[in-house]
C-alpha cells in the first residue's frame, strides 16, 4: 500500500519584497587603472562600468547578506521567525562547511529555518527563486528568503586586465511567499559543464593552502576567457530569456522591465536587441555603479529600479542569470 501523505502548497508564489546592501567604498576606474594597463574610456566603452563597490574588512559575506535580508524583510509584514527556508547563493564563503546560510538565518532571527548555500555563480539568484517557487507550491515551505551575497574582490586578481575592472561586492535578497495570482513564471535553466574552464579559479583552495600556507594574499583568483563568455552570454542567453517568456505565456509587448545579470552593459544591450523588447521597457543598468556582483546583481538592480521609481510594483519583469559553470536560469516575475 502506498498510503504516504504528501503536502500540497499554495496555488502560486510571488516575490514579496527585495532588499540590498551596497558596500561603502566606491572604486573608480581611475583607481583600477593604477593596477592594470587600461583607461577609464576603455572600461566604460567595453563594459559600461564607471565605478564598482569593494567591501571593507567588516563588510563580510555574512554581514552584507544579513543587511540585505533585513532590508527585504522590512518591506514585508513578515517577522523573521516566519521564514521557513533561507537559501544563500555565494561563491565567496570560504568554508566548505558549515554553510553560511545557517549563521545568516540565526542572525536574522529566522530561528530553526532550513538553511543552505548554493553554488550557482551569477545564476544563483534565479536558481534560488526557482527553488523557492517550487517549495511554496509543493508545500515544503511558506516563506523563503533568497539571498545572493558576494565579496568577489577577495578572489579577483587586481592586476589581471581581463577581470580586475569587472568584479565587485554586495548582497541582494528577496522574500518569496504564497500568492493567489501567479507571480513567478516557469524557470528555464541549465548548465554547460563542457565550458566550465571559461570562468574558473586558478587553483582549488586546498592546493593553494598546501602550497602557500593559508595566506589570503595568495588566494586563488578568478580567470575568465572573456570573449567566448561574452558571445555565449549575448546570443545563447537571449534564447534562454526568450524561452522563459514563452513558457510564461508573455510576449515582448507584455514585459515592462528587463533585469538580466549585470555582467557587462554591452551584453545587456545585445540581449535587449535580440529579444526585440519594445523601447519603452525599463532596462536595469546597475552595473554602471556596482560592477558585476554575481548572485547579488539582479536583486540589487531590481531594488534600485523600484526605489528610484523607474519600475513599479505589479509590473512584469524578465530576469536571467548566467555565469561560471557555465550555468543559467531565467524567468518572468511580477515585481513586488
Ligand atoms: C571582459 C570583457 C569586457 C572584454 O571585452 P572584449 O570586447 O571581449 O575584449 P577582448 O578581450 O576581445 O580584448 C579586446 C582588446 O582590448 C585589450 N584589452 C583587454 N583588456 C583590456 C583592459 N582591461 N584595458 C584595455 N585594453 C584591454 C585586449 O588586449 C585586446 O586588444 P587587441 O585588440 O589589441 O588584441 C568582455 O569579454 C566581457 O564582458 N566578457 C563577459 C563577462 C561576463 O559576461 N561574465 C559573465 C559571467 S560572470
Amino acid at each position: 500500500m502506498t498510503g504516504l501523505q504528501v503536502t500540497q502548497g499554495a496555488a502560486h508564489s510571488k516575490i514579496y519584497a527585495v532588499g540590498g546592501y551596497r558596500p561603502r567604498r566606491s572604486v573608480t576606474n581611475a583607481e583600477i587603472c593604477t593596477m592594470i594597463d587600461s583607461s577609464d574610456e576603455w572600461i566604460q566603452t567595453r563594459s559600461g562600468i564607471k565605478e564598482r563597490r569593494w567591501a571593507s574588512p567588516d563588510e563580510t559575506v555574512q554581514a552584507m547578506a544579513v543587511a540585505a535580508g533585513r532590508a527585504a524583510l522590512a518591506r514585508t509584514e513578515l517577522a523573521p521567525g516566519q521564514i521557513d527556508v533561507v537559501i544563500v547563493s555565494t561563491v565567496t564563503h570560504f568554508h566548505a562547511t558549515p554553510a553560511i546560510a545557517t549563521r545568516i538565518a540565526a542572525e536574522l532571527g529566522a530561528k530553526g529555518a532550513a538553511a543552505f548555500d548554493i553554488s550557482a555563480a551569477c545564476a544563483g539568484f534565479c536558481y534560488g527563486i526557482a527553488m523557492a517557487d517550487s517549495m511554496i507550491r509543493t508545500g515544503t515551505a511558506r516563506h523563503v528568503l533568497v539571498i545572493g551575497a558576494e565579496r568577489l574582490s577577495d578572489i579577483t586578481d587586481k592586476h589581471d586586465r581581463g577581470t580586475a575592472f569587472l568584479f565587485a561586492d554586495g548582497a541582494g535578497a528577496a522574500v518569496v511567499g504564497p500568492s493567489d495570482e501567479p507571480g513567478i513564471g516557469p524557470v528555464v535553466w541549465g548548465s554547460d559543464g563542457d565550458q566550465a574552464d571559461l570562468i574558473t579559479q586558478t587553483a582549488a583552495f586546498d592546493v593553494a593552502a598546501r602550497q602557500t600556507g593559508v595566506n589570503h594574499q595568495d588566494f586563488p583568483t578568478l580567470r575568465m576567457d572573456g570573449n567566448p563568455v561574452f558571445r555565449w552570454a549575448s546570443y545563447t542567453m537571449a534564447k534562454v530569456a526568450a524561452e522563459a517568456m514563452d513558457r510564461a505565456g508573455v510576449g515582448p509587448d507584455q514585459i515592462d522591465v528587463f533585469a538580466p545579470h549585470q555582467a557587462n552593459l554591452r551584453i545587456v544591450d545585445a540581449m535587449f536587441r535580440a529579444l526585440k523588447l519594445p523601447d519603452r521597457v525599463v532596462i536595469a543598468k546597475d552595473i554602471e555603479y556596482q560592477g558585476n556582483t554575481s548572485a547579488a546583481s539582479i536583486p540589487l538592480a531590481l531594488e534600485a529600479l523600484l526605489e528610484s521609481g523607474e519600475a513599479h510594483s505589479g509590473q512584469t519583469a524578465l530576469i536571467i542569470g548566467f555565469g561560471a559553470g557555465l550555468v543559467y536560469a531565467g524567468q518572468v516575475i511580477v515585481l513586488p
